[in-house]
């Protein structure tokens, strides 16, 4: 069975993968994903050498966990499903915000988080993972009447696959420091935003400005000098086009459901940008 990403995030490449695929370089040595999110991209690759990255300690605190005590999560997750799902509709709030709660105030390294993590991201609103400057998850709850908070055999799958790869929690610059020629590195940032109406940027305490855009440029220019494969995914902006003049760019058509204002939903532009 092949994996498939075990959260939802903002951002998750999943639909997109059909458009994406003509653009991967056929043939490369190792796969860098700095900011993984999801994943998806990864789990299609299947690459048999990579090295994945994200700053959100708890997302990759995850991965390890999956990576490395598979079995002992899906008993957890399982007996918090059962749970869940034994509570009736009116409690079930209740029992998402005190998770949440007990969630937020955890220390970090406590593996308990994953668990809680893992429950939140299947039973909160729009099933997202939103965090404020204190780095407090704080998305209310959903209402679902039966969700899927334990997937067992996927969970296995993801295991597997990432029993080889290297799982990195840095910033994106010291994620791709190894690369070299022939390596292949997808880029998918959080986006500019299409405007300045208040958009989803933060999956993370610390956002994503401008300076990190072009930060972000200068990495993409050192790794095509390498001769690195580089490929990024970014909003279609007058912004984003300009830093990436030099290079191929791409439309992609995508919908995209996180923006509050009725304007920003459905069809929106994304850009491809290649060195290759
Ligand atoms: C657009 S999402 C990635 C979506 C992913 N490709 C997927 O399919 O789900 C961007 C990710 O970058 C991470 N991130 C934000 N700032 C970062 C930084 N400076 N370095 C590394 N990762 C960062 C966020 O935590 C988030 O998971």
């Amino acid at each position: 069975m092949s994996a498939k990403p075990f959260i939802k995030w903002v951002g998750g490449k999943s639909q997109l993968l059909s458009q994406l695929e003509p653009y991967f370089p056929e043939k490369f040595g190792t796969y860098f994903e700095p900011f993984l999110g999801g994943g998806a991209v990864f789990y299609h690759l299947q690459p048999k050498k990579a090295v994945l990255n994200d700053i959100n300690e708890t997302l990759v605190q995850t991965y390890l966990y999956i990576k490395n005590e598979p079995s002992k999560l899906i008993k957890q997750l399982d007996a918090l499903q059962k749970k869940y799902i034994s509570t009736s509709t009116e409690e079930r709030e209740n029992f998402y915000y005190d998770i949440r709660s007990k969630y937020n105030k955890l220390p970090l390294s406590d593996s308990k988080r994953v668990i809680y993590f893992l429950f939140l991201n299947r039973t909160a609103f729009n099933g997202i993972h939103r965090e404020n400057s204190k780095g407090e998850f704080n998305v209310p709850a959903g209402r679902y009447k039966n969700p899927r908070i334990v997937d067992p055999e996927n969970l296995k799958a993801v295991s597997e696959m990432l029993q080889n790869v290297e799982i990195l929690n840095s910033d994106f610059v010291s994620a791709v420091k190894k690369a070299k020629k022939g390596d292949f590195v997808y880029f998918d940032p959080p986006y500019h935003p299409l405007n300045d109406a208040p958009s989803f940027t933060s999956y993370h305490k610390n956002s994503f400005g401008k300076e990190e855009q072009a930060k972000l440029r200068d990495t993409f220019v050192e790794l095509d000098k390498k001769g690195v494969y580089v490929m990024m995914s970014n909003s279609y902006t007058p912004f984003i086009k300009e830093l990436y003049s030099d290079y191929r760019q791409l439309p992609v058509q995508a919908s995209r459901m996180i923006n509050a204002r009725a304007s920003g939903r459905g069809k929106i532009n994304e850009i491809v940008v290649l060195n290759y």
